[in-house]
């Protein structure tokens, strides 16, 4: 089990104000699906939530006062043992009730979610959590998430460690594999270090995933893990 950061706790506080608010408006006729892409083990050392636990309660408040009609969560974890108590950690908070239905899937998330994307019936409002330690799921994957206006990416980009990575040549294929491409070694970004290069990433990130709407929300502070950046993707319905 991990140890709750700070940072961590700043996207909890964010999931847990934006995922109601998206639930209520896109729930009240049609089922819901939440995909959890880097889903972590469920809890924290101090037994505090971690993101799957804070979904679950959610629904199940949202389920029990009729806000949505269910939900489909969708959980995925890479690491076995992480998947593992994931799965015990959920079926000790689940209350059963069948408008909620879970599973964990213990698997590559990079591979899963494009599929997913294609499985997923586009009628379906589908809300995606993207929280690597790393690297994200590709942006031409987002691209096609958020084709359907009805569905919605929250993208955690770990700026620090990404900005780390440019020059570096044993991660370019990493940073190609996010992008689908190398072009992004030609963007103007790649042409400064000052504070206009993260600012220029992050509007050319918005280009490339062909958002419409993004607000950012940007975590500076992290004695712990160094500074990020925390964006969140979300297209207008109306
Ligand atoms: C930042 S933690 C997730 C924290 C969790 N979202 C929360 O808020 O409680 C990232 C998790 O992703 C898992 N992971 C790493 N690479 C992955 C991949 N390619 N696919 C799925 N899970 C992955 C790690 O094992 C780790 O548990």
């Amino acid at each position: 089990m991990d140890e709750l950061k700070e940072v961590s706790k700043v996207k909890h506080w964010i999931l847990e104000k934006y995922f109601p608010a998206w639930a209520r408006i896109l729930g009240q006729y049609k089922r819901l699906v939440y995909v959890d892409c880097f889903a972590g083990a469920g809890k924290y050392t101090e037994n505090e939530p971690g993101s799957p636990l804070i979904i679950l309660r959610l629904a199940s408040k949202l389920v029990k006062e009729n806000k949505i009609q269910g939900i489909n969560l969708i959980f995925i974890e890479k690491d076995k043992i992480s998947a593992e108590q994931l799965n015990n950690n959920l079926l000790s908070e689940y209350d059963g009730n069948d408008k909620i239905k879970f599973n964990v899937n213990h698997e590559d998330a990079k591979n899963l979610v494009g599929l997913l994307s294609q499985l997923i019936p586009p009628k379906l409002s589908t809300f995606f959590f993207v929280d690597p330690y790393g690297y994200p799921i590709s942006f031409p994957v987002i691209r096609r998430i958020l084709k359907n206006l009805k569905s919605e990416v929250f993208l955690n980009l770990m700026w620090y460690r990404i900005n780390m990575d440019f020059e570096n040549p044993k991660a370019i294929e990493s940073v190609n594999k996010m992008f689908g491409h190398s072009n992004w070694q030609k963007h103007p970004f790649m042409k400064t270090h000052s504070v206009k290069r993260e600012k220029l990433f992050l509007e050319y990130v918005k280009a490339e995933i062909d958002s419409k709407f993004a607000p950012d929300f940007k975590i500076k502070f992290s004695p712990d893990e160094g500074k990020g950046i925390l964006s969140s993707k979300r297209k207008c319905t109306t």
